[in-house]
């Protein structure tokens, strides 16, 4: 057993009490913390294993060969490190950032940089990290260095400079998006913040705008496939929205989704034990909810979003993630419409439970 695999097995026995116990406080301070030095060290170790998923696990998207339907969510590798360990553990392919085109050192509040706390018990968790990252110029100079495998592609997640939609922001967006496609990013992931009603007029008329100027300067011309991501929260009503505006722009597919803020909603969904951590997280960060509480409407946003898009002339994928911690989430993922699907909460819970077997072990599970 390696290190890694070693802390994060200990840490899975220990954590349900330290999340009830602890002051809230003292609980989101203490994984605030491990949070990074755990990722940290899962990245710089190396992987004893290079798992193979088998064949029949392999998907083509938009002429792309990806070797198994499930990778990691944007946020894990945020500085373009685990690329090695990715394809070592058998994923699908590697997704690195989100980055944005200034370097970010992320949100501090009460003393606590980047707060996240799980909920072990509820196999959810929160964060309030604000996208801390080096910018995408430094991921793309990294990404530009690293081996390349055959049915491993990456891919980039970049975002807009956070409260900036102004035309020099843009500016800098589309310089980061081309630096990663000379960096040979096989394709993109916009990760939007995108108004969670179809009444918003004003938030799409914004948003139309935005993925027109991205859609002109870098999505057509590039030729690379690239998604945008938009929140579990998003209603049915925006989605019949956006997705023929995607389409109509040329952008390749949607990812469903990122982190919630309906804490009222979720807050039935954790266990008791560990809604004192949840009532003063949500109180003192806000941030968003990930993990289990999210899989039910991500699963009915990606079969309806699979149905809008089945009425339109092209290659739109649908991608799924939130709450996916076995092969039946992910069959049942697939099954909805998502043509890949992508683990964050899930990925570090199966981690603890599999070590470095955990792809091998989701992708037997479903049957992949
Ligand atoms: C600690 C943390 C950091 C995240 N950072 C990002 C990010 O930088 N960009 C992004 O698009 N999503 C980010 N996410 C959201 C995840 O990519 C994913 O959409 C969400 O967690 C739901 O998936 P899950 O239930 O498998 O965790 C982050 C999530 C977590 C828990």
């Amino acid at each position: 057993m390696t290190a890694p695999e070693f802390l994060a097995r200990l840490d899975a026995s220990l954590r349900p009490y330290l999340v009830g116990m602890l002051p809230a406080r003292a609980s989101v301070a203490f994984y605030s913390w491990a949070r990074q030095f755990a990722l940290r060290m899962l990245a710089e170790r190396e992987c004893p294993l290079a798992i193979e998923p088998p064949p029949t696990a392999a998907r083509v998207l938009w002429g792309i060969r990806f070797r198994a339907p499930l990778l990691n969510a944007a946020g894990m590798f945020k500085h373009g490190e685990g690329y090695e360990l990715a394809y070592r553990q058998g994923a699908g392919a590697y997704l690195a950032g989100t980055t944005t085109a200034r370097p970010r050192l992320g949100n501090v509040r009460r003393g606590i940089a980047q707060p996240f706390v799980p909920y072990p018990r509820s196999r959810a968790a929160s964060n309030w990290l604000g996208l801390p990252n080096p910018g995408h110029r430094a991921v793309a100079a990294r990404i530009a260095q690293l081996p390349r495998y055959e049915g491993f592609p990456i891919g980039a997640s970049v975002a807009l400079d956070p409260g900036d939609d102004s035309a020099a922001a843009l500016e800098r967006l589309v310089e980061g998006m081309n630096r990663y496609a000379d960096a040979g990013v096989d394709f993109f992931e916009l990760n939007e913040s995108c108004p969670n009603t179809g009444e918003d007029q004003r938030g799409f008329d914004l948003l139309g705008v935005r993925l027109e100027a991205i859609a002109q300067q870098f999505v057509r011309p590039s030729g690379k496939p690239t998604l945008v991501k938009v929140s579990v929260d998003v209603e049915q009503g925006a989605l019949e929205r956006l997705i023929p505006l995607l389409v109509e722009l040329g952008y390749a597919g949607i990812t469903i989704g990122n982190t919630s803020t309906r804490y009222e909603q979720h807050r039935a969904a954790i266990a008791p034990v560990e809604r004192r951590a949840y009532s003063y997280f949500t109180r003192t960060f806000g941030g968003g909810i990930s993990g289990e509480p999210l899989r039910k409407s991500m699963l009915h946003l990606v079969e309806s979003a699979r149905t809008i898009a089945a009425g339109l002339p092209s290659q739109f994928h649908v991608i799924a993630v939130g709450g996916i911690a076995n092969g039946e989430h992910l069959r049942q993922a697939l099954t909805a419409g998502a043509a890949l699907a992508q683990w964050y909460t899930g990925y570090f819970e199966r981690f603890a439970h599999d070590g470095h077997r955990l792809y091998a072990r989701v992708l037997a599970e479903a049957g992949a």
